[in-house]
C-alpha cells in the first residue's frame, strides 16, 4: 500500500491570546504569518506561520460555545491537533472508516484556505485529534 499521508500539513496549538502567541513566534523565532482566517462554522480564528513545507496553526475561539473554547476550558493551552496532508481526503477518511475507526466528520468538508478536511476522533487515533487535509491549491 502506498502511504496516504504525504506531509505534516500543520500542527495546531490552542491559545487564549492569538496576538500574543503570534508576537512570540515572530519575536523569538522570526516566524511570519502567512495566512489568517476566521472559520465561523468552527468558531475559531487562526493564524498560519510557515515552517518549511508545513505550518504552525495558532487557534483561538471566536465564541464561548466553540469546540476550541471548550478545549481551552478543560485542558488549557497546548497542542490541539495534527493536520496530515493527503492527496485525497475522501480516500483517507474511507481508510479510517474501513478499519473500524471513529470519525468526527462523516464526509470531507471545507477547511481554511480553500482546503478539504475531515477530522478523525482521538479515541481511534491513540489520543491525538487528527485532521486529514487535502490542499487542491
Ligand atoms: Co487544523
Amino acid at each position: 500500500m502506498h502511504p496516504l499521508l504525504t506531509e505534516i500539513d500543520h500542527v495546531a496549538i490552542a491559545v487564549n491570546d492569538l496576538e500574543a502567541a503570534i508576537a512570540w513566534y515572530e519575536e523569538v523565532f522570526g516566524a511570519t504569518v502567512e495566512h489568517r482566517e476566521i472559520v465561523e462554522s468552527d468558531g475559531v480564528a487562526e493564524a498560519l506561520l510557515r515552517v518549511a513545507d508545513s505550518y504552525i496553526q495558532l487557534l483561538t475561539p471566536t465564541r464561548k460555545d466553540s469546540p476550541v473554547a471548550k478545549y481551552l476550558e478543560k485542558k488549557g493551552e497546548g497542542l490541539h491537533h495534527v493536520g496530515y496532508r493527503v492527496a485525497d481526503c475522501a480516500v483517507a477518511l474511507e481508510a479510517v472508516k474501513a478499519s473500524g475507526g471513529r470519525v468526527i466528520d462523516d464526509a470531507p468538508r471545507p477547511g481554511s484556505r480553500g482546503t478539504i478536511v475531515a477530522f478523525v476522533h482521538p479515541k481511534t487515533s491513540f489520543g491525538t485529534l487528527i485532521e486529514l487535509v487535502e490542499d487542491p491549491n
